[in-house]
């Protein structure tokens, strides 16, 4: 995608509006599971999540990728994008035992996190396989909110619970057919990644009808020139050859799952937003957009840095901005950034706006999520219309006061 197709989609659909490019998804995924080539059977299970738009999952299944998904209603959407309920798995954290049983009767792939659900599951279900999700203790991940695989987090199943674990198994005799871990994401460190695969083959080894091995996810993207990237083709290496020993110990050749989010969608999608505002004060220049953390959260809600361009002066003496939205409380989206000149209308484009951009967007402020637009073939397709006031208004009930009497 040229500045210039960029800024034919904001003629086209208005601002703010979200822009993904499916080249991006597709050499993402090739590169994934060419990493994997050594491996027999891989599956890539994206994370709804990350981005849930229909046409997206479509693309999804259409490079032969599974889903993995952490709700019901992501499970809907799967299934709405013709996905094969057999390739969708399901891990959800807390959820009531009804939403899993729903699931389970779909015919999705059940992923366990906790003894009291698995107890419950294995006696009334036995019959129906489940994966299970331990947690490793193993603290890796790019923030705080998004390392999952520690001591203290709330999901998984610890490791030091396989007796446990393995008692309601035998006392049910329900079939455990898969094992799966996800530590955390922006994980910086492959060796960090390697490390917890080890406790999970040692996990592995206490279940004999495994059919697949979910590694879960967490790779590292840069978000600008020189950051640090997870080389997923020297993991990818290290971690079939392992994986390939741990099949012949095993004494079967078992499916190597992943379920990454970021990695398939992070760097295809863009941000578009229109300057409003040029507001020069006594300390900052602040470049205020049509836009605030009610459309892109990821900055104030972890810190995240995403790339701004001015697509419409690319080649402007660079200047500092603070680049800041129209939200009624402070809403940052960068400080102290070089940017070319902005001036009032021009527009910007945030990179790495394909995964937890979109996906977070609320109506705070009561301001409408923006339109969705895939580039595929060179061509712009919307993919979802901006929002509209009757949206505002669907679903509430106004009330039917008495008139105030005297
Ligand atoms: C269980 C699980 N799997 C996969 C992912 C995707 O992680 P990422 O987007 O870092 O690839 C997440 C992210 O939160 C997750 O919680």
């Amino acid at each position: 995608m040229k500045n210039q197709d960029l800024l034919n989609i904001t003629e086209a659909y208005g601002s703010p509006v979200y822009v993904y490019n499916a080249e991006t998804i597709e050499s993402q995924y090739k590169r994934l599971t060419s990493a994997f080539k050594k491996v027999k059977q891989v599956r890539i299970n994206y994370a709804v999540k990350a981005l849930s738009n229909l046409a997206i999952l479509q693309l999804m299944k259409r490079m032969g990728a599974g889903l993995d998904t952490v709700s019901i209603q992501e499970v809907k959407l799967g299934l709405a994008a013709g996905v094969d309920p057999k390739k969708i798995i399901y891990t959800p954290n807390g959820v009531s035992m009804e939403e899993i049983e729903e699931v389970a009767a779909l015919g999705v792939q059940i992923n366990i996190d906790n003894l009291s659900v698995l107890e419950q599951f294995g006696t009334k279900h036995p019959k129906i396989p489940v994966c299970i999700r331990i947690n490793p203790h193993v603290m890796a991940g790019g923030n705080t909110n998004i390392s999952v695989g520690h001591i203290d987090s709330k999901f998984g199943i610890s490791i030091h619970q396989i007796p446990h674990i393995l008692r309601i198994v035998e006392l049910t005799r329900m079939n455990i057919n898969g094992v799966h871990m996800h530590t955390g994401s922006d994980i910086l460190d492959i060796d960090v990644f390697l490390y917890a695969s080890e406790i999970l083959f040692d996990t592995a080894k206490n279940f004999k009808d495994l059919e697949f091995i979910d590694f879960g996810s967490g790779f590292k993207v840069p978000y600008k020139e020189g950051d640090i990237e997870t080389n997923i083709e020297e993991f990818g290496d290290k971690l079939s050859t392992r994986f390939k020993e741990f099949c012949k110990e095993y004494g079967k050749d078992l499916t190597l799952a992943f379920e990454p989010g970021k990695f398939l969608v992070s760097e295809a999608g863009k941000f578009l937003a229109k300057v409003n505002v040029v507001k020069q004060t006594t300390s900052t220049v602040f470049a205020q957009i049509d836009s605030g953390f009610n459309h892109l959260i990821r900055p104030m809600l972890y810190g995240s840095q995403h790339e701004i361009m001015n697509i419409s002066n690319p080649n402007g003496r660079q200047r500092f901005y603070s680049v800041v939205g129209y939200i009624c409380e402070t809403d940052t989206f960068a400080n102290n950034r070089r940017i070319n000149e902005i001036k009032e209308n021009d527009i910007l484009a945030f990179s790495n706006a394909g995964a937890y951009c979109f996906s977070m967007a609320s109506n705070y402020n009561s301001r409408f999520r923006p339109p969705e637009v895939l580039w595929y073939q060179g061509k712009a397709h919307l993919i979802r219309e901006r929002e509209t006031f009757d949206d505002l208004l669907k679903h509430q009930v106004p009330m039917e006061f008495e008139p105030v009497t005297a």
